[in-house]
């Protein structure tokens, strides 16, 4: 089978978790940069090009996107969708799960917990809302943050609300969140596949730090779930439309609190945390589905000949 991952550099641990368990299982591997391809777009006759010429024979696509360069990487995965290349990521599931509002709304729709939050467009109403969400601290986060960056804890109400305040003079959408004081600066990754649960660590932040990102220096260790748990980071991902997903969960009073799920989840960290082979989960995720799509569809793939 020839597989491609959309990368936008071969050098990334994840592409290359992903090449090596391809290469090892005997597929024809590529990379193929998504911010390098060149598109046409014409009635039955999509078309992609790359490094000067028209990709015409891959089963299947793995992408990997990231959070800056989300919206050509879905135009791309939608093209490679038109020519019925099977994509590990779809596109529109990809650019919801970049959507931490939208996300929250449909995540929110379900028995599936989430921390409540709230949405400021109008900074009249903020001392009020605020109020709704319980005792300080909160926690500010900014729409477009990752990695931890863009997540902040203020200790009073009037320190949450100058900083919705100073984020709404520079024009930065936030959210403000219930602080999960219990989670105790832990948090939980569970990465799925094909509708199952294959690896999960809990991540611990330092002392003195709430966010558990692995960027800002937090340990992991391997965790097995708790029935409801596995249930909920499942369903999770099912809703957000997700056959590759990474869960992050906060632990709480209330049971698990769904924080996000991420469409491109980091393979280093995890694999490294728990001793499992994500990358080779994935793709014998991606070749069994390959395996299954028929053969007339398989026909179909190219409307032209090659
Ligand atoms: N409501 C909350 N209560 C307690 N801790 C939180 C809350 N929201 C986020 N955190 C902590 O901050 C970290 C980063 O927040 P997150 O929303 O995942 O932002 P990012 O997308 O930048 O990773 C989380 O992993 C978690 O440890
Ligand atoms: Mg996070």
């Amino acid at each position: 089978m020839h597989i491609s991952i959309l990368s936008r550099a071969f050098n990334l641990y994840s592409t290359q978790s992903l090449y090596r368990a391809g290469f090892r299982r005997g597929h024809k591997m590529g990379v193929i940069d998504h911010q390098r391809c060149n598109l046409i777009i014409e009635k039955n006759l999509p078309q992609v090009y790359f490094e000067g010429r028209r990709i015409n024979d891959v089963d299947a696509i793995i992408p990997r996107v990231g959070a800056s360069v989300t919206s050509y990487g879905a135009t791309v995965i939608k093209q490679f969708e038109l020519m019925n290349v099977f994509t590990s990521t779809r596109s529109d599931a990809l650019l919801q799960s970049r959507d931490k509002l939208r996300s929250l709304q449909k995540l929110s729709t379900s028995d599936i917990g989430v921390p409540k939050t709230i949405i400021v467009n109008n900074l009249e109403d903020l001392p009020q809302l605020i109020r709704t969400l319980g005792p300080p601290p909160f926690v500010i986060k900014l729409l477009e943050g990752t990695h931890g960056a863009g997540v902040i804890l203020a200790e009073s109400t009037n320190a949450a609300i100058s900083i919705v305040e100073a984020f709404h003079k520079i024009n930065q959408k936030v959210l403000v969140q219930e602080f999960i004081e219990e989670a105790s600066g832990a948090d939980i990754r569970a990465i799925v596949v094909g509708g199952k649960v294959v690896a999960t660590m809990k991540r611990q932040a330092p002392k003195g730090e709430f966010r558990s990102n692995l960027h800002r220096g937090a340990t992991a260790i391997p965790i097995i779930l708790t029935e409801e748990e596995e249930k909920i980071v499942k369903k999770s991902a099912r809703l957000m439309g997700l056959d590759v997903a990474g869960v992050d969960l906060l632990q709480s009073k209330r049971g698990p609190l769904i924080m996000e799920v991420n469409a491109s989840p980091g393979l280093e960290g995890i694999e490294a945390t728990t001793r499992v082979d994500v990358a080779g989960e994935i793709i014998d995720f991606v070749v069994q589905k390959v395996k299954k799509i028929s053969a007339y569809q398989r026909e179909q793939r190219w409307k032209v000949k090659r």
